[in-house]
């Protein structure tokens, strides 16, 4: 305990920099296994920094060449150099400049933080704390500098240099097989920020113009070969600069932006300066090989990352507590983003899935923690659905309680006032605050509590007063480190339905407490009395998820039957159907847990019939509503003494049902939609995405050539959409003709990487009893690569969180083979290691035998004397 003790960093124990660093001058002369890095910094002691007081630079595994101060040679006594510190023991009082050189190897990089290559390619990724693994530094958020960088290197290895912020002169040394580039960025940041490229790259070209008339030359960058595969992103990314201009009032202000996609990356993508450094998965598509999620992911993300041009690079932040600052706010802006480009409404519903079923679990079990964490051991584990998703809920609640006008006011006062800046989450709060008119304070607490709330609701209708009366309880639960909570500010948007099914216009008495629709809980109880309700009313609560929040309310099935038929809104529509489906699932669980087969309720069965044959209805939202809640989501709900094989066949008995009753209209819908050729909208996505799910429960239904019409649209599929979704319903049935098919995707696939990872997933996912071996065979396949994170994630992350019954199999070898596998990884790759390890997080839930045999796997990882760093974090973590 006492020894990892002292790692911890604590918010509280933030004090400025005592010296700051104003330039950077950076040269960088790539070779494979010894890179040269010379970097001239102009530093100066801060304000009120005491003469003599010492300079500590960050290292990570570096080796000091030579150090100059002001163009000398210090006395040795003067300094100190470990691969983790560069210490100036007594720094000049006035401002001086530190030549500092370091030789750092790239192609012995395998974390992929810092320097490195991917297939060939020399590319960075800095954040968090990664740019101490080129050169000592002050390597926090809250020093910023302007950065020049000159980059050289082979000019057959790497014909193309690019770096931060615009290009300033290139061309060939002299006399040598080498040429050079010198990038310059005018605006100050922070060292994760920082980047460069170099590499064979093709590329392809576009402009932008800003509404004040700046031309950007916009590119993306890719393997030889590739470009074919950039057009959606390109189209995304100039939509992504109209657009936050156009919402948001914020233009570009480089003269180029440029994209690369690069194969072997630790996450999704990377927002630096004027050099956004992708996961290839995010960038390159095409109907051959990506899909409609995919299509869909490209957009956001591509979004993301430039949103973040103003919300994380003009604005940054003071230190990595705040990540959520730039991070949920981001999201949010992708969100919104997407929801203008698609259907509000399914982006919404799809969102709220995601953050369910990922960020609720994480916060109901030992890896719970703040959306501003306050502590931190490793800072690469905060990257997490908490500070991402329930941030960006966080900041939709802000513009839920201040209305769109205020909401507006508040960032552009936010832009306005810190610009240029390292901020902090009260920095962001007082400029709403300040714009609204309002005390934020309560609400903050949103950003201290861990945990996710949870809504009581009573109602009581008295019709001789034709009043309502509702009555909300919020409670909080322990999370680590808060034994005790209070009561936050949870806007709760309300519905009352008459018996036609018409909205009942609200006439609140405690007006102050209600804006519009929404209501302001703020107490731990708080009562709500409406006049002039004459008739009962059903409710519909929490409308849109206006805050990330449990409810327990106990509508009556008719009352639920209703709300999916009639609510106004449609996304309480789709949550009773979830509603009505998670009652069912449980109380088909709990039969089985006793060992009893119950028959499934036929009323929610035709219920959900209606909707699919809904012709008024989205089909994107029919699918919405036809998908079950995840065996990840019941087990979540159950909380406790979770045993996920009741919950796999409560749910394959329901799914059975629902085939059975409506085979022949899954049939016919299958054949009928999405025919058209292939094109990315959010139209004919939608009906895709039904045709698939219509397979999926053809599959279960009894008609008896299901399994041919299935493997027909895996052969005749023109697209990798309806191709995966007949494919893996093939596979995860069983049926006939699953491995012809596998067997036709992988040799059509064989040369995509990205495609394959399908083909892994699809095998990973499937619930039988012999996925483990096939998971462990596939790791032998060609196509699979330990070292990339994209093969292991697809492949072993697939397994481990998209295969709850087969990852938590009651003899423990799933448990094992996931400690094996974060074994055989860690020591090369710690954060794709402790990413994995994280799917142990809910252990605690399952039932007993289960849980022993987890918590054994993750004792003797903890045993272990050379775990890194980062899955040390998650495991001690996991077992405290
Ligand atoms: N800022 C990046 C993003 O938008 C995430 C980079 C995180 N990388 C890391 N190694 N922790 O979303
Ligand atoms: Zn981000």
């Amino acid at each position: 305990m006492s020894t990892t003790d002292q790692t911890v960093v604590r918010l509280e124990d933030y004090r400025p920099p005592a010296y700051l660093i104003d330039r950077v001058d950076l040269d960088v002369r790539l070779h494979p296994s010894a890179t040269r890095v010379t970097a001239v910094l102009a530093i100066r002691p801060a304000e009120g920094t005491p003469a003599g007081t010492p300079l500590v630079l960050d290292g990570d595994g570096l080796r000091l060449e030579h150090l100059l101060l002001d163009g000398r040679s210090p006395e040795p006594e003067a300094y100190a150099a470990s691969p983790v510190a560069l210490t100036l023991h007594c720094p000049p009082a006035q401002p001086f400049r530190l030549e500092i050189e370091t030789v750092i190897n790239p192609e012995a990089n395998s974390a992929l933080m810092g320097l490195y290559r991917s297939s060939g390619t020399y590319c960075t990724q800095c954040e968090a704390e990664g740019f101490r693994r080129i050169t000592y530094f002050l390597d926090r958020p809250d020093v910023l500098a302007v950065y020049t960088t000159r980059i050289e290197a082979d000019r057959t290895e790497a014909p193309v240099l690019l770096g931060n912020g615009n290009p300033v002169e290139a061309g060939p040394i002299a006399g040598t097989e080498r040429h050079y580039a010198i990038w310059h960025d005018p605006h100050p940041k922070p060292a994760y920020l920082f980047a460069l490229v170099a590499g064979r790259l093709a590329s392809v070209h576009d402009t932008f113009t800003t509404r004040s008339g700046r031309l950007v030359r916009l590119a993306i960058h890719v393997e030889p070969g590739k470009e074919d595969m950039c057009g959606w992103a390109m189209d995304s990314l100039k939509r992504s600069m109209a657009w936050d201009e156009h919402v948001f009032g914020l233009e570009y202000d480089l003269d180029v932006f440029n994209i690369v996609a690069v194969s072997d990356f630790n996450m999704g993508a990377m927002e630096n300066k004027g050099l956004n450094i992708f996961n290839d998965k995010y960038v390159l598509a095409d109907p051959e090989t990506a899909t409609d999620q995919d299509y869909g992911h490209v957009e956001a993300v591509i979004a993301h990352e430039y949103f973040h041009n103003w919300t994380g690079n003009r604005i940054t932040c003071r230190d990595w507590f705040q990540l959520c600052l730039k991070e949920g706010l981001t999201v949010f802006r992708d969100q919104e983003f997407s929801s203008d480009m698609r259907s509000r409404p399914v982006k919404r519903i799809a969102d709220v899935r995601m953050l369910k079923s990922h960020q609720f679990p994480e916060d109901a079990g030992p890896l719970a923690h703040p959306v501003r964490p306050r502590a931190y051991r490793e800072i690469n584990n905060f990257y997490t659905a908490t500070v991402y998703e329930k941030g960006a809920e966080v900041v939709r609640m802000l513009k839920t309680l201040l209305g769109a006008e205020d909401f507006a006011a508040g960032m552009a006062l936010y832009i306005r006032r810190h610009d240029g800046d390292a901020a902090t989450i009260e920095q962001f709060l007082a400029c709403f605050a300040e714009a609204g008119g309002r005390d934020l304070e309560q609400f903050a607490l949103w950003y201290e509590q861990a945990g996710t709330p949870r809504l009581e609701v009573t109602s009581a209708h008295d019709p001789d007063t034709a009043t309502l009366s509702l009555t909300l309880t919020q409670s909080l639960g322990p999370t680590p480190g808060q034994a005790s909570k209070l009561p936050m500010l949870i806007p709760v948007r309300l519905g009352l339905i008459g018996p036609e099914g018409a909205d009942i216009g609200l006439r609140p008495r405690e007006r102050d407490r209600v804006q519009g629709d929404v209501l302001l809980l703020s107490e731990r109880s708080q009562t709500f009395t409406f006049d002039g309700v004459t008739e009962r009313p059903v409710l519909s609560l929490l409308r849109g998820f206006s805050a990330p929040v449990t409810v327990n309310a106990t509508p009556s099935p008719a009352d639920l039957l209703f709300l999916l038929q009639h609510d106004s809104d449609p996304f309480n529509r789709w949550q009773a159907a979830q509603d009505l489906a998670t009652r069912e699932l449980m109380r088909l669980y709990a039969a089985r847990r006793k060992g009893d087969v119950l028959a499934v309720d036929a009323a929610l069965v035709s219920a959900l019939g209606d909707v699919l044959t809904d012709e008024d209805l989205d089909p994107a939202f029919r699918a919405q509503v036809l998908h079950l809640p995840g065996e990840a989501d019941l087990a979540r709900d159950i909380g406790r003494d979770v045993d996920p094989d009741a919950i796999l066949s409560a749910r394959t008995q329901l799914r059975h049902a629902i085939g059975r009753a409506h085979g022949q209209t899954f049939a016919s819908l299958a054949d009928r939609l999405g025919r058209r050729p292939f094109a990315p909208d959010a139209a004919d996505a939608g009906e895709r995405a039904l045709k698939g799910l219509c397979l999926a429960y053809l599959a279960v239904s009894d008609q008896d050539t299901r399994a041919d019409i299935i493997a027909r649209h895996a052969r005749e599929a023109d697209n990798m959409t309806d191709r995966i979704a007949a494919l893996s319903v093939l596979v995860h049935e069983h049926l006939a003709g699953a491995d012809t098919a596998l067997a036709a995707f992988e040799r059509r696939h064989a040369g995509h990487p990205l495609a394959m990872d399908k083909w892994f997933t699809v095998q990973a996912t499937s619930p039988h009893a012999g996925t483990l071996t096939i998971v462990d065979a596939l790791t032998r396949h060609p196509a699979f690569d330990w070292t990339n994170p994209n093969r292991v994630r697809a492949l072993v992350g697939a397994f481990t969180t998209g295969n709850q019954s087969q990852f938590t199999r009651p003899d423990g070898a799933g448990f094992v083979y996931l400690g094996d596998v974060v074994e055989r990884l860690d020591q090369r790759n710690p954060q794709l290691a402790a990413r994995l390890v994280s799917a142990f997080r809910s252990w605690q839930a399952l039932e007993p035998k289960r849980a022993a045999l987890a918590e054994g796997v993750l004792s003797k990882l903890a045993g272990r004397a050379t775990l890194s760093k980062d899955t040390r974090d998650i495991v001690e973590r996991c077992l405290a």
